[in-house]
């Protein structure tokens, strides 16, 4: 056990209290089959706050997000959201309110080729409310403008550049208005600078929306562009999380290894 304060390490006495925190993943287990990804994992999010998930390839960051919305089943633990016992939903169509709430930005903006951005955008307007045409378009034009592509309705994926894409596809995921944004490898296949753009518009939403993010990505400089606070999840759990330079000067020299991208303590 270290004596960093800042960065809580699994086994610290503290029990949160899942009832008042925004997000919170307690105890939770998940299996496929034999292989196990996570045995106990532990983990709050603050209402607000940017917090950015890494750790190696296949650990599970996925698996978690996809637990949140119900999109995977628990086997055993609690997942809390807004004072909500989520992991005890049984019924798909009563996690649809969670999920109108959270919205879940894919690995690849899968984007529908045939349709244009216009319809790509209205799709979830037009799937989870009845609204007049006028206002999905202000919605639509409202989105483009705040990923920074206004007035590209009528283009279709194809035209699209890859960072366009995912702008767009990120348009997409925040039409409903959510809360909490799930950003999935936002930054995957892109080059420096429209990597340094996804990091911009996360966090101008971030401004501009009051939302929680939560990011997964495995690319540093997202990371120290935008974190609040860091999560590494390694070996079935939290291995630590904490603010950004806490974790970056972390006593565990597996977590300071992984963000300082030293292959060294992960040679066994
Ligand atoms: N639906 C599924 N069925 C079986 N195995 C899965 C499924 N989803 C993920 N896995 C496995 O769980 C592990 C964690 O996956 P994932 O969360 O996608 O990793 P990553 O951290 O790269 O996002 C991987 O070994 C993956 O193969
Ligand atoms: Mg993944």
């Amino acid at each position: 056990m270290s004596d960093t304060t800042a960065i809580t390490e699994r086994g610290d006495t503290t029990q949160p209290t899942a009832e008042h925190a925004y997000i919170t993943f307690r105890g939770v287990d998940k299996a496929f089959g034999r292989q196990r990804v996570y045995q106990g994992l532990d983990l709050e999010v603050q209402r607000g706050e940017t917090l950015c998930v890494i750790g190696p390839s296949g650990v599970g960051k996925s698996v978690m997000l996809k637990m949140l919305i119900g999109l995977l089943p628990t086997d055993a633990g609690e997942i809390w959201f807004d004072g909500q016992l989520v992991s005890d939903i049984e019924e798909d169509q009563d996690y649809l309110p969670v999920r109108r709430r959270i919205a879940m930005v894919f690995q690849g903006a899968a984007l529908f080729d045939s349709l244009t951005v216009y319809e790509n955008i209205a799709y979830p307007l037009r799937e989870q409310f009845s609204l007049p045409e006028d206002e999905i378009a202000r919605r639509v034009a409202e989105k483009l403008e705040w990923v920074g592509l206004p007035g590209i309705e009528q283009m279709k994926p194809a035209e699209l550049s890859g960072g366009m894409k995912k702008r767009v596809g990120l348009a997409r995921g925040i039409a409903t208005d959510p809360e909490v944004i799930l950003y999935d490898e936002p930054t995957t296949g892109l080059d420096p600078v429209n990597t340094k753009r996804i990091g911009d518009l996360i966090l101008s939403l971030s401004d501009r929306m009051h939302c929680t993010s939560l990011v997964v990505t495995h690319d540093m400089s997202t990371v120290f562009q935008v974190a609040d606070r860091i999560a590494f999840i390694y070996d079935r759990r939290i291995r630590a999380v904490g603010p950004t330079e806490a974790m970056r000067s972390s006593p565990d020299a597996l977590v300071r290894g992984f963000i300082e991208g030293d292959p060294a303590p992960f040679e066994d």
